[in-house]
This record gives structure tokens, sequence and C-alpha cells, in this order.
């Protein structure tokens, strides 16, 4: 109770004041010795795979300009991506259009972009994330959407849109994307929102009715109880693929054991051309 009042008013003030504060330099770490939490081959195997992923998704402007965390943290959302799509056909396409529920301070931004770019060959590449409190302070008085606004710099596309995601109008995206989204009022209330902006059924009907028929919505969970739990709330689409998101190509792989993607796809209307 006491935490709903207190999360009410500071979403209240953030969305009042939509602070931003010009100068938002991203930090830069060197890369060397990436995977030291990892020991003998497994740091070999860790390092060769850093390679492969930065030469497929052209990740140098990335690691030239990210901290260690949030280069591997995109790693890891490439390993989660190619897994989500393997075996799930991604048609090539000259535009690709990709809506992104809850951004955060879009931190894997680079590797959403570039894994749908390399996946379908897109030249057009539209990119929007929607996040409803994207004025959250950091302690270094940037706000989400400064930072997001400097991650969508590193790609020069995308959009960063802070807003209601379930009040948009948002349409035709070949994908869309739900990474982590609250499906309990607990995840909620410590994330730092009222529960009045709790609505998962909603958020994931808006998702799916703003993508293409034959397109995809991509959800993953934290844990094999949200997965069943979505399973009830997504209705009008197809569970096309369901994969383990574990990995310790980031520090905290330990925390990723029980995440869970899903990637469902949208049926063609009866009658219509299948691609
Ligand atoms: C658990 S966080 C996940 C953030 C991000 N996808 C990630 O993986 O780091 C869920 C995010 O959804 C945002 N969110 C919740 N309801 C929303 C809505 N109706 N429209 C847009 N964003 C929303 C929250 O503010 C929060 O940033």
């Amino acid at each position: 109770m006491m935490r709903n009042i207190y999360n009410a008013i500071g979403f209240r003030i953030r969305k009042a004041l939509r602070f931003r504060r010009p100068g938002m330099v991203l930090p830069n770490e060197a890369k060397k010795n990436l995977f030291e939490y990892a020991s003998g081959d497994r740091r070999l195997a860790l390092s060769a795979r850093e390679e492969e992923l930065r030469k497929v998704y052209k990740l140098d402007p990335l690691f030239h300009a990210s901290s260690r965390y949030i280069y591997r943290d995109n790693l890891y959302w490439l390993e989660g991506l190619e897994r989500c799509f393997d075996g799930v056909t991604l048609a090539k396409s000259a535009e690709f259009k990709i809506v992104d529920v809850g951004s955060n301070n879009f931190h894997y931004a680079f590797a959403l972009a570039r894994f749908f770019e390399t996946a379908t060959a897109a030249q057009h590449l539209d990119m929007c994330g929607y996040e409803i409190d994207g004025h959250v302070v950091y302690a270094d008085l940037h706000s989400r959407a400064d930072y997001a606004a400097a991650y969508l710099a590193q790609i020069r596309r995308g959009r960063y849109v802070v807003a209601d995601f379930g009040l948009s109008t948002e349409s035709g995206a070949d994908v869309a994307t739900m990474f982590f989204p609250f499906l309990t009022k607990d995840a909620l209330l410590w994330w730092g929102l009222p529960i009045d902006c709790f609505s998962p059924q909603a958020l994931l009907l808006r998702a799916i009715a703003c993508v293409k028929p034959g397109g995809f919505l991509v959800v993953w969970n934290q844990t094999d109880e949200e997965a069943d739990q979505l399973d009830g709330l997504v209705s009008g689409a197809r569970l096309v693929n369901r994969v383990r998101l574990k990995s310790d190509i980031v520090d905290y792989g330990e925390a990723t054991a029980d995440r869970v993607g899903s990637v469902f796809r949208m049926p063609f209307p009866e009658g219509s051309q299948r691609g």
C-alpha cells in the first residue's frame, strides 16, 4: 500500500518534469579479459563466441563505445534472439519494422537492430521503443530518455517514445518484442511503478494488434511459471518456438538460468497469400 503511494507520487513527478539533461556521453571501458569470471576452456569458448558475434552483427561501434556490462548484455540479447529464431524463418525484406514494448533505457537497442537487420538483410530498419517511465533519473543525472537517445545514436536509427504503449496506435510491425514484461503486481511495484500501470493482458493484446499478419511477437520471461501465465494471456497468435535463455556470456549468467523466450506468429487472414 505505502509502496504504491510512494511509486504513484514519484511516477507523476517524473511524468510532469520529463527530465532530460544534455551532454550525454556513453561510458566506454576496455574490453580486455571480458570473460574473466569464467575459467579455462569456458573462457576461451566465450571469447571465440564474442568474436563471432562481433563479426556477424558488426558490433565494432558498440565494442569501442560501451561499458563492459552493456557490451556483454548486447551479446546476451543476440544469443537469446538467435535461439528464439532458431528454426523459424525470417523472410528477407528491404524494410523491417520493430516495436519494442517496455524498453527501459533501451540498453539492448544495438543488438535488437543488428539481429533483425542481419537476419532479414533489411536496408531500412524502423525501430521504436515505448517506455511508460522514460524520465527516471540515474546517479549521473541523466535520464532513461538520455541514455536511450545515446544508444540509438550509435546505430543512427530508431525512436524512443515515452508513453503508455497500451494507448498507442502503433501498427504495421514485422516484429513486436516484450523483454520481461510485468506479469505480477509485486514485480511492477518493485520496479517503481504504481499499480494502475499494471495491465499485462491489455499490453500484450496491443502488441499483438500492432504486428502485421505473418509477423512475430517475441516475449522473454524470467521463469517457466511466467511463460505458462503468458500462454493464458496471448490470444490470436500461435506459439512457434520456446527456448531457454540461460547463458554465461554475461557475468550474471546464474540469474539467467530460469529465463524463457517465446516466439508467437500472427495468422494470415483466411485465403490470403502466405509469406
Ligand atoms: C521489467 S522491465 C523490462 C525493461 C526492458 N525490456 C529490459 O529488459 O531491460 C518492464 C518495462 O516495461 C515498462 N512498462 C510497463 N508498462 C508499460 C506500458 N504500458 N507502456 C510502456 N512501457 C511500459 C516499465 O516501465 C519497465 O521499464
